[in-house]
């Protein structure tokens, strides 16, 4: 989600002087100027990263950068390279397919809540490809992290209604459709029997530590097993065992506490000036009637979607946390490694380790049906990059250092539920916004985009580190860390992989070092099938039209050779989107990605003063609704994208 960065939520106040901080005190201070850069190292080109040996990413041979990259552009339209083709595939509104409910997308938003819950939701994110026949035929699993409530009803947000409060619900969580290669390019297979949506009142089970917990229960929900629905799904990733993760990100931003918040509510961003306004016709939503309903948000949710029977699952064994998303690694012992981040600025990147093995399918059972287990036994671990390249994953186990009763932590369950406090105690590294993260299995090096932190290093906030190094960082970087032994190891090292910005820029922390084409704001990576880094930006609108991102265009998707550090842009974006989730079709030749929120306005379009669009993507007629959607982007001559 791009947002104004004045609304961003920032509630990291804890004391917790990182290690490197303490240990490199010249880290401590703004860094201003490019003679200051220059002396860190900063500003070479990929400074500090030997490409293609052990210090760097590796990379895989062959795996060169073939596509001539294009301009930026300010069109309303997609621009790729000439000898590439994208197809416009589900967006909002579309009916997803479910047998026999296949409600029509009506142009003028008239469609019900309830027809919503049975097509695609707003703002499409992270999404996955799931094989039925090969590259032919497929499920895309896909977020839809949050709505634009004035483009969302017709006459917007006034008045303000318990209708209107339920579409917006229905238009949040996540699709299943879907898709098949034809004569005419690809298309959704509707009616399909594996259809679904899930949305902000879908019924949730919980699993882990947590499930059953004190903290958990409700006067809905006495058990505290079973929550209703999931909230500002962001990023995603498929399993190995076939499963679909999905990270609830902004999910604070939903909850209306009193006119005083509890010191934990002010911990987690819960406040009083948030845009949500459910809690108007939903007391779910209203902190004061229900005070343990924002404990179970904020969970990395699995999902089956080969099974349309399965119910979804909070996973809460590997924390709680505004999680952009999670993604798997595998030890050479075959257990399963989890890392994330948590899209806040000042927040923390974590990984689980499940104590038991991925178990092949068999007896009967689907590999998901066999790991049903997998994600709730392992222990959490959250980072701390030290000043020499080196860091180290703290445990967040109970009972063990400061995670004691007398700190507030009154049972395992606890410290899960509050992982920033715990994460606070423990000194972890405050990051500028963790988004996505990328293995490359290959190399097994670890990718992570901060996207930026334009508060670091301003009175009051924390100051820069060697994991965050710029000050007033709008431009965000590509933070990669190796493990010194196998994925669960507790040590590593890390380097950046580039540092965003625009070369022309004047101020010294924007310039950045990108070799190749310049960009901003990383928020989506992912690798593809031959080893290239794929990297989308999220400049918010507000900002793209200013200064230090007025040569950057609209937002894009780039590629990266992880070997040589070049980037080259392959996509350009709509006006006001965002290019999210990348993934391919197995043989590599079909990549899907999603433009996000085409028009971007934050704002209530019922407010005369506030612009109705920016965009008429991708209907393209004068005053149609800019709607999300999926690309489903091919080679004219068939071949594999990005080669
Ligand atoms: Fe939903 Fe952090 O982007
Ligand atoms: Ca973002
Ligand atoms: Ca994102």
């Amino acid at each position: 989600m791009a947002k104004d960065f004045s609304t961003l939520e920032d509630s990291n106040r804890s004391a917790n002087p990182s290690i490197h901080e303490v240990s490199d005190p010249a880290r401590r201070q703004w860094l201003q100027g490019s003679a200051v850069l220059a002396t860190l190292g900063l500003l070479g080109p990929l400074a500090g990263c030997a490409f293609g040996g052990a210090g760097g990413g590796a990379g895989r041979s062959g795996a060169k950068l073939g596509f001539q990259g294009v301009a930026v552009s300010r069109a309303d339209a997609v621009t790729l390279p000439a000898d590439y083709v994208a197809q416009v595939l589900a967006p909002w509104g579309e009916p997803v397919g479910v047998p026999g409910q296949m409600p029509g997308w009506q142009p003028d938003a008239s469609n019900s809540a309830a027809d919503q819950a049975l097509q695609m939701g707003m703002h499409h994110d992270g999404l996955a490809y799931y094989a039925l026949d090969g590259s032919r035929r497929g499920l895309l699993v896909m977020n839809h992290e949050y709505t634009d409530d004035g483009l969302l009803h017709v006459g917007g947000m006034t008045p303000w209604t318990a209708e209107k409060v339920a579409k917006s619900q229905a238009a949040h969580g996540v699709s299943v459709i879907e898709v098949t290669m034809t004569a005419n390019g690809w298309q959704m297979v509707r009616p399909s029997r594996y259809a679904r949506r899930f949305t902000a009142s879908s019924p949730f089970s919980v699993s882990g530590p947590c499930a059953g917990h004190r903290l958990f229960k409700t006067a809905a929900d006495p058990e505290g097993r079973r929550v209703l629905g999931t909230l500002n799904n962001c990023a995603s990733s498929a399993t190995p065992w076939g499963t679909y993760l999905s990270g609830e990100e902004n999910w604070a931003n939903y909850f209306i506490p009193a006119d005083q918040p509890t010191a934990d509510e002010r911990r987690w961003g819960i406040r009083k000036n948030t845009w949500y306004r459910w809690a108007e016709h939903d007391a779910r939503f209203d902190t004061v009637r229900n005070p343990n309903e924002p404990h179970r948000f904020g969970w990395v949710v699995e999902i089956d979607p080969m099974d349309p029977t399965s119910t979804p699952i909070k996973r809460t064994a590997l924390g709680r946390a505004a999680h952009e998303g999670a993604w798997v690694a595998v030890t050479r012992d075959q257990r399963a490694v989890v890392y994330s981040g948590e899209d806040a600025a000042f927040e923390y990147i974590y990984k689980f380790v499940s104590r038991d093995r991925i178990q092949a399918a068999g007896n009967g059972k689907t590999a998901a049906q066999a790991n049903a287990a997998l994600l709730d036994h392992g222990t959490l671990f959250v980072a701390r990059f030290d000043a020499d390249g080196k860091g180290r994953w703290l445990p967040l186990v109970h009972g063990q250092g400061p995670l004691t009763v007398a700190n507030g932590f009154a049972d395992p369950g606890e410290v899960l539920i509050k992982s920033r406090q715990a994460s606070d105690l423990l000194g972890a590294t405050k990051m500028d916004r963790p988004e996505w993260l990328a293995i490359d299995p290959v190399s097994r090096w670890v990718y992570c985009t901060l996207t930026n932190n334009s508060a670091r290093g301003t009175p009051n906030r924390p100051g820069v580190d060697a994991a965050n190094p710029r000050g007033g960082n709008t431009m965000g970087q590509i933070i990669r860390w190796q493990e010194t032994s196998d994925f669960d190891g507790s040590d590593f090292v890390w380097n950046h992989l580039l540092l965003a910005g625009d070369p022309a820029n004047e101020r010294a922390e924007a310039k950045g070092n990108i070799q190749g084409d310049p960009f901003s704001c990383p928020d989506t990576v992912a690798f593809d099938p031959q080893g290239h880094l794929w990297i989308g930006t999220d400049v918010g609108t507000r900002s793209l039209n200013s200064g230090e991102f007025a040569r950057l265009g609209n937002n894009q998707l780039l590629a990266c050779d992880v070997t040589t550090g070049e980037v080259r842009r392959f996509l350009v974006g709509p006006v006001g989107c965002e290019l999210t989730g990348a993934s391919w079709t197995p043989d590599g030749r079909t990549l899907f990605v999603n433009v996000q929120h085409p028009g971007e306005n934050p704002g209530d379009r019922s407010d005369p003063a506030v612009p109705k669009q920016f965009s008429a993507w991708p209907d393209g007629t004068a005053g149609s609704r800019p709607r999300s959607a999926t690309l489903a982007i091919r080679r004219t001559d068939g071949g594999v994208i990005g080669s």
